[in-house]
């Protein structure tokens, strides 16, 4: 049995308190955030070189009156969906059939997301399995939700300009993706099956938010990925209002602290995406865990140096943001699925109960600070879209952080009303689900109009 030594005496308190100030996001911090954001958006509209990318979409917001059935393909990560969506009007649709499937499956003997499957590989996989959900003989104009930086010339091409979220494979960055998708189609055997749109999931949930509300103006995903992308009522292509994708999780005029720092290092591309590594789904349970393991080495928690030295905690990536998910909506008895959690992750027998309060609070650091980071980027668009806040506006919101992570979305919340006071109220957050894929489908839906 350890020594119970109260965390005063141990310098886990003094620890805490230093993590506290690190990852503590002040509304103060907010509004310089705010501030920068804003001004990395004028720099990206006017063409001049900075973090945000203001990628145009060709795309203006629904009417709500789109009708027909299209099919939908929404590429966001390691899993792609396959909808066929019937949008009868009215800001109504209907999912007719849905397919999920992962690009990897180890079972299976496949993985398309590795440096050595190629595109082809990876699209042909994708048309077989769009083949399985359309009617034959029937015709589909295809929306494509594809959920990287991409540059779009008009409303059905998008070139990949780099992989995120740690996808690799090959032969793909600065291709046409739907050029891709048209090609794996044909030689599937789906000619009847035309991509007519590529959209970012940011797009395709602010158009699924917009189709029935009109104060729509704003998307974003906090997923495994995140980004944002708001209505430009002036974009430099001077063809009237048009939504324009910021890649937001590229952003980087932030302060990073030493965990920020030896995540990014660590990663597959260090210093792009700083934004992302700080608040995506994709990055959590990592930062919660190089400062547990901190913690650790430093013989502060968990008895110190574990016997087990290469053990599970100390293996990237081995905390997932479920976990983080888990610590923080633990409300057993003295935190007992947190310490089952423990013992089945890395055999640690007898948590004490401060340590354990310990791995609860990092968790919270870890999740706060992202929903305020990210509350500080809307911020940072409401001052574009309408600095004096005159008008109601929705910012529509998917992914499973948003939608799952104990707190995410209050913190969000409060964040927001810290720095708008009353002004708050003009603004509304709304969980937008499935909205890249219904997205899709409206985008293939205005395409053909
Ligand atoms: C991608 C964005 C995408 C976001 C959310 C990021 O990694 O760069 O294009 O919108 O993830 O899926």
């Amino acid at each position: 049995m350890r020594q119970a030594e109260p965390p005063e005496k141990t310098g886990l308190s003094d620890a805490l308190r230093k993590l506290d100030q690190w990852f503590n996001v002040t509304d103060q911090d907010l509004r310089g955030i705010a501030g920068r954001f804003h001004q990395a958006m004028l720099d990206g509209l006017a063409g001049a070189k900075g973090p945000l990318k203001m990628l145009p979409s060709f795309l203006n917001t629904p009417s709500g009156l789109e009708k027909g059935s299209f099919l939908a393909v929404d590429f966001g990560g390691t899993n792609v969906r396959i909808l066929l969506v019937e949008l009868r009007g009215n800001g109504q649709f209907n999912i007719l059939k849905r397919k999920s499937l992962p690009l990897k499956d180890p079972a299976a003997g496949y993985d398309f997301t590795l440096a050595t499957a190629t595109g082809g590989e990876l699209f042909d996989f994708l048309a077989g399995q769009i083949k399985e959900i359309a009617v034959p003989g029937e015709v589909y104009a295809l929306g494509h939700t594809f959920s990287f930086p991409s540059r779009s010339y008009d409303i059905n091409n998008a070139v990949l300009i780099n992989w995120t979220k740690e996808i690799k494979t090959g032969q793909v960055e600065g291709r046409d993706i739907n050029q891709l998708l048209a090609e794996a189609l044909k030689r599937q055997g789906s000619p009847e099956v035309i991509p007519a749109a590529v959209i970012n999931d940011t797009v395709g949930t602010l158009l699924a938010a917009a189709y029935s509300d009109p104060g729509a103006d704003i998307g974003s995903i906090c997923g495994t990925g995140h980004n944002t992308c708001y209505l430009e009522p002036s974009p430099p292509l001077g063809r009237g209002p048009m939504i324009i994708n910021l890649e937001s999780g590229n952003f980087d005029r932030l302060s990073f602290n030493v965990f920020d720092q030896r995540l990014d290092q660590a990663s597959e591309k260090p210093g792009q995406q700083r934004l992302e590594k700080m608040v995506s789904g994709r990055y959590l349970g990592e930062l919660t865990r190089l400062v547990v393991s901190d913690l650790v080495r430093q013989g502060l928690l968990l008895g110190g140096k574990h016997p087990d030295w290469d053990g599970p905690l100390h293996k990237p990536y081995s905390i997932g943001t479920e976990q983080v998910a888990l610590a923080l909506s633990d409300d057993s008895p003295g935190l007992a699925h947190l310490a089952a959690w423990l013992e089945e992750f890395m055999g640690v027998k007898d948590p004490l109960p401060w340590e354990l309060a310990a791995l609860r609070h990092l968790a919270s650091l870890v999740a706060t600070r992202s929903a305020r980071l990210i509350a500080a980027t809307y911020l940072g668009v409401l001052k574009r879209l309408d600095p004096y806040l005159k008008d109601r506006h929705t910012i529509a919101i998917d992914g499973s952080l948003y939608e799952k992570m104990p707190g995410f979305e209050r913190g969000v919340r409060s964040a927001l009303d810290g720095v708008l006071g009353e002004g708050g109220s003009r603004v509304a957050l709304k969980l937008t689900k499935e909205g890249s894929g219904i997205g899709a489908a409206i985008a293939a839906a205005m395409a053909s109009q």
